[in-house]
């Protein structure tokens, strides 16, 4: 490749050169420099060359005239996995899975990939286990492998011969982080590596073309070389999430160019892999016998399906000057607004209180909705005493300390209904003019009468 060479380019302003320095000499950046392969000659000469991609579509049309191209989905067969993909694979697309090492990624595509072979040509690439690993895991797992393809190979041009000369449908790297260009001097793993290796990729994806599955571990610290910098490359960007402890799995879209994102897919771990959980509703409950103090079941809607989801908070005095405000599957700054509206509206002071909040089985609250069930569970650990584990509550609180209405309300009282709820706190905008059927709903307006109600 002589028309291409190496250049170092601070990633903060922009600067190019051939060497590595620690600062950037242009905008005095530290540690900013990063390795890339660049093209040696401009694409074109052209003062305008920047424009000239444009030529072909230079003329308008009106939009509602474009022929949309039927987008060709094959579905994998799993379907749990197919919901967030949108519906099946898109030929030509590159979709990132990431997640903490261990939590099953490998046996997901390997599964997938085992279903996939049966009617497509498939390529799995290891570059973290050995193919007997891989072959024994599969054996475990009673996958009869047969139709899958299956190589060791950690370098990038390495990997793209095998694949063109196989052609296969369906191309899955297992890791991106142990796949290194041959052409950069940085170690394997790194944001240099990581990023020509996936760039190289999706551009064989979109050329060839062919469903090319990224798999990239997160970090602890997020961004430095894990998947957070391929983001914007890929088309799709699913993360496989769950409690290490429970032996559900989830997988979500955070970004989808061809489906709809925060759908979410439910496995559970077994012995001969992961088993489709199709109605997850109840799922993440922790339901004891007893009543427990901190504990409120609300309605989720994750992507297109409500999801019965369990809050649980604890309150206990402090003994620092800055009480703790913990959260675990929550952003912590909603939780300091809840807390603030508890004491603006509600008159419960939890200043000199230690707060944790944590939602049950690993799951996540994206969502306004959970408001209300979190406002709750606070007050109902602070003060000891129980709501009874047949009520539900969602709802979002606004910072005057009054409850909107969320999307899908009567949909959520309908599946509250469904698995043996009785009561429900709910907006006062969401109730069903007719009701629910079993389900007796206290309509509340604010803050306040969702105390009164308890
Ligand atoms: P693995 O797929 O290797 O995780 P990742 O690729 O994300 O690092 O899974 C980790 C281990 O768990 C592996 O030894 C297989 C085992 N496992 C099961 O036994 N059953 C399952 O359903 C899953 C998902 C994993
Ligand atoms: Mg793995």
């Amino acid at each position: 490749t002589k028309d291409r060479k190496i250049v170092f380019r601070c990633t903060e302003c922009g600067h190019a050169q051939t060497k590595w320095s620690g600062q950037c000499p242009a905008c005095m950046a530290w540690n900013s420099m990063v390795e890339g392969v660049e093209d040696r000659v401009a694409p074109s000469t052209s003062r305008f060359s920047g424009y000239a991609g444009a030529a072909e579509s230079a003329v308008p049309v009106s939009l509602a005239e474009v022929e949309a191209e039927e987008i060709q989905r094959t579905p994998t067969g799993i379907e749990e996995f197919d919901r967030v993909l949108g519906g099946g694979l898109v030929t030509g697309s590159a979709i990132l899975i990431g997640g903490d090492p261990g939590i099953g990624k490998s046996t997901l595509l390997l599964q997938t990939l085992t279903k996939l072979s049966e009617r497509q040509r498939v390529l799995y690439v290891t570059g973290e286990e050995s193919i007997r690993q891989v072959s024994l895991r599969a054996k475990r797992l009673q996958l009869s492998c047969t139709g899958v393809q299956i190589v060791a190979e950690t370098s990038l041009e390495r990997i793209l011969a095998v694949a063109s000369n196989l052609r296969p449908d369906v191309l899955v790297i297992d890791s991106i982080q142990t796949t290194f260009s041959e052409v950069l001097q940085s170690a394997p793993g790194s944001v240099a590596q990581v990023r020509e290796c996936a760039a190289q990729l999706v551009r064989y994806a979109k050329q060839t073309p062919t469903t090319v599955f990224l798999v990239g571990h997160v970090t602890k610290e997020g961004a430095l070389a894990g998947p957070r910098v391929l983001e914007h490359m890929v088309d799709t960007v699913l993360y496989f999430e769950g409690d290490s402890s429970s032996r559900f799995r989830v997988i979500r879209a955070f970004k989808n160019r061809f489906g709809a994102v925060n759908e979410l897919g439910v496995f559970a771990m077994t012995e001969t892999g992961l088993r489709e959980v199709r109605n997850p509703s109840a799922l993440f409950l922790s339901r004891g016998e007893e009543d427990a103090p901190g504990s409120v079941v609300m309605v989720m809607r994750e992507g297109s399906r409500p999801l019965l989801a369990e809050v649980q908070a604890l309150v206990d005095e402090s003994h620092s000057p800055t009480p703790r405000r913990v959260t675990v599957g929550m952003e912590q700054n909603r939780l300091a607004m809840l807390l603030a509206i508890l004491h603006r509206h509600g008159g419960i002071p939890l200043f000199n209180q230690d707060v944790f909040v944590n939602m049950v089985g690993g799951l996540r609250l994206t969502e306004t909705a959970g408001d209300l069930a979190v406002a709750l569970a606070v007050v109902s650990s602070y003060r000891d005493r129980p709501i009874p584990k047949d009520w539900v509550v969602f709802g979002e609180l606004g910072l005057n300390g009054e409850v909107r209405p969320v999307q899908n309300g009567e949909e959520r009282l309908k599946e509250a209904a469904k698995h043996g709820f009785t009561h429900a706190l709910a907006p006062v905008k969401n109730i069903a003019k007719g009701g629910i059927k079993n389900l007796e709903i206290v309509p509340v307006r604010s803050l306040r009468d969702a105390l009164a109600a308890l």
